[in-house]
């Protein structure tokens, strides 16, 4: 029998044919596929109703010639019962033997992981995600970009993708000339050693207290500025010094949240690429010199009629819109990329969106394939005020603070829990509880939504929190743990079909797994795959409850022990792929 790993597409597909062969018209049909109510079927085809309203027909006859063809296709007919239920939706039930046979092909890591990356195969994506301001701290505000952005990575190259990531640090500028004036006439040594990244940003904020009390400060700055971009030895050393200082403070932090970069190409890499950007703009007749600025108008959108792209100031210097421009270009050229995505808050929207448009015709232009292009934003997270959250003297909290307090707090917890685990292991759960409940935080919320920062949510047990998903995850394992091997041995040799609803209703659940993670990176919205999760724990633990897994008839055992078996898979796959490891108990 044929192998359906995607059960959705593969009833699209179905859908379709049928629809061909009962003469509709396909150019208006679609099978709009989704779960079912689980009281009618497993899943269900509504296609029928808005297609009868384009035509003013009755819907219900159109779901019955659907159905018609779809009996008649032998591949269908030989795993699912169809039906027509209130006005014409199409529900398909699987029959019990249709869950076990999938259950059963997909037995290990590898096949799910063999099948999903067809999906994305032959795409190059570019993804730009991180990216801070350098000479500083990170800040709680930054955690958002480097979550998410690490989580479309995992599941890009999940479904085959060959993922670039990219840290394109600001690390050129202004900022320089306040930054330099102050390091040259008041650094502190010993603090440059013992907190390198404290001691830089305590030193940018005099040099701009400074400045701004002082008019002939400010032309030091200028001049420190001016020589930074003239490229002398002296300032280029000093900037060389203060860039590496700050890329080896930035993966302390991606050490602990373990992500690691490709290439750290900031805005500094593009410095002498800006003029080629000029160039063919000029060229290809887009841009257009404005109150001494050099800008691109999008007259067609209504945003941007009045407010030009700016890609040179007034001063002749070049800005954000140029070095991103300059950006583009590189990941078409040198990584060929085939789509490019660039994870920032949502402050940054109509920036990246003339990017977009000025790219698109400058590209369009020159004969260049376009490579597609996606902002993903994200909102703030707010503390209990509903204001951005802010430490307790008003300063933003440091990301490396956060970090260790949640590792702290998880250890208290752990330790409270399980009195006579080893320091050493407790140490160990309480850092991965500690960095994926952060983590998990994030990724359980729609990220164009604000959320609001609770430690007492974000580290509960229940809700859809991180140590509710890592427990679930080592509930299983426990599970193994009390088995006789020899009962693990040709579990599918042994297992007989599902009976109970729970029993269905997991498998059901589990094989969700392939949508979810389609939906997941269709839309580039990791929540959807954290829902999933949820609900997929949910549905384990009412099994669990309802039916006994080690018990005498030897293929009812399999057959349970192969639903542990492919939750806990499903799981850590999907965990994994949030950027978070399981353990084996906590
Ligand atoms: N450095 C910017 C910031 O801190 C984010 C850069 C995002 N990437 C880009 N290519 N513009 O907001």
């Amino acid at each position: 029998m044929e192998q359906w790993f995607d059960v959705t597409k593969r009833i699209e597909a179905s859908a379709l044919a049928a629809a061909q062969q009962a003469g509709l018209d396909t150019e208006v049909f679609t099978a709009d596929v989704r779960p079912a109510d689980p009281r009618f079927g497993d899943m269900q085809v509504n296609g029928a109703l808005p297609y009868a309203k384009r035509h003013k027909t009755n819907p219900r006859e159109i779901a019955q010639k659907l159905v018609a063809a779809l009996e008649s296709d032998e591949a269908v007919a030989a795993v699912a019962e169809i039906s027509i239920a209130g006005p014409g939706f199409i529900n398909f039930r699987f029959k019990p033997e249709f869950f076990l046979n999938w259950l059963k092909a997909f037995s290990s890591e590898e096949a799910f992981r063999k099948s999903a990356s067809r999906l994305y195969a032959n795409e190059r994506v570019v993804v730009d995600y991180g990216s801070p301001n350098t000479a500083k701290q990170m800040h709680v505000g930054h955690i958002r970009s480097i979550v998410i952005g690490e989580a479309i990575c995992r599941l890009l190259e999940y479904c085959g993708a060959e993922v670039t990531r990219d840290n394109h640090i600001g690390d050129w500028g202004t900022p320089y000339g306040k930054l330099f004036y102050a390091y040259n006439r008041h650094l502190d040594e010993k603090a440059l050693k013992d907190d390198p990244l404290g001691e830089l940003e305590r030193l940018y904020k005099l040099g701009s207290n400074l400045a701004a009390e002082d008019e002939t400060v400010l032309e030091e700055c200028r001049q420190e500025l001016v020589q930074l971009q003239a490229g002398e030895a002296e300032s280029m050393a000093l900037w060389k010094r203060v860039n590496e200082l700050s890329i080896q403070g930035l993966k302390e932090v991606y050490d602990q949240l373990d992500v690691t970069y490709d290439h750290y190409l900031g805005e500094s890499f593009y410095r002498d690429r800006v003029e080629a950007v000029y160039q063919e703009l000029k060229d290809c007749g887009l841009s257009e010199e404005s109150k001494g600025a050099l800008v691109v108008f999008h007259p067609e959108h209504k945003r941007y009629a009045e407010q030009p792209f700016i890609i040179r100031k007034s001063d002749g210097a070049s800005n954000y819109a140029t070095t991103d421009l300059a950006t583009m270009l590189y990941r078409h050229e040198h990584f060929r990329a085939t789509r490019i995505i660039i994870v920032t808050d949502d402050r940054q929207k109509d920036h990246f969106e003339q990017l977009d448009l000025t790219t698109s015709k400058w590209f369009e232009k020159t004969g260049r394939n376009r490579p597609i292009f996606d902002h993903v934003m994200f909102g703030k997270i707010n503390g209990d005020d509903g204001k951005p959250i802010k430490s307790r003297s008003g300063d933003p909290i440091r990301l490396k603070a956060l970090i260790n307090e949640a590792v702290d707090r998880a250890y208290t917890i752990v330790k409270k829990k399980n009195p006579n685990f080893p320091e050493d292991e407790l140490r160990n759960i309480a850092q991965t509880v500690g960095v994926s409940s952060i983590k998990y935080a994030d990724l359980s919320t729609n990220r164009t939504s604000d959320y609001v920062f609770s430690w007492e949510k974000l580290l509960a047990f229940d809700g859809n929190t991180a140590s509710y998903q890592l427990y679930a995850a080592t509930r299983i394992q426990s599970i193994f743990r009390k088995v006789d091997p020899s009962d693990l041995e040709n579990l599918e040799l042994k297992a007989t079909v599902f009976e109970t609803n729970e029993e269905i209703a997991l498998a059901r659940k589990i094989i969700e797994f392939v949508g979810a993670i389609q939906v997941t990176i269709e839309t580039l919205r990791p929540h959807m795959l954290s829902t999933y999760l949820y609900e997929l724990s949910g549905v384990f633990s009412t099994f669990i409850s309802a039916d006994k897994v080690i018990v005498d008839d030897p293929g009812k055992k399999a057959r349970r022990l192969i639903l542990c078996q492919r939750t806990l898979l499903a799981l850590k796959a999907g965990l994994s792929l949030l950027g978070i490891k399981t353990l084996e108990r906590m």
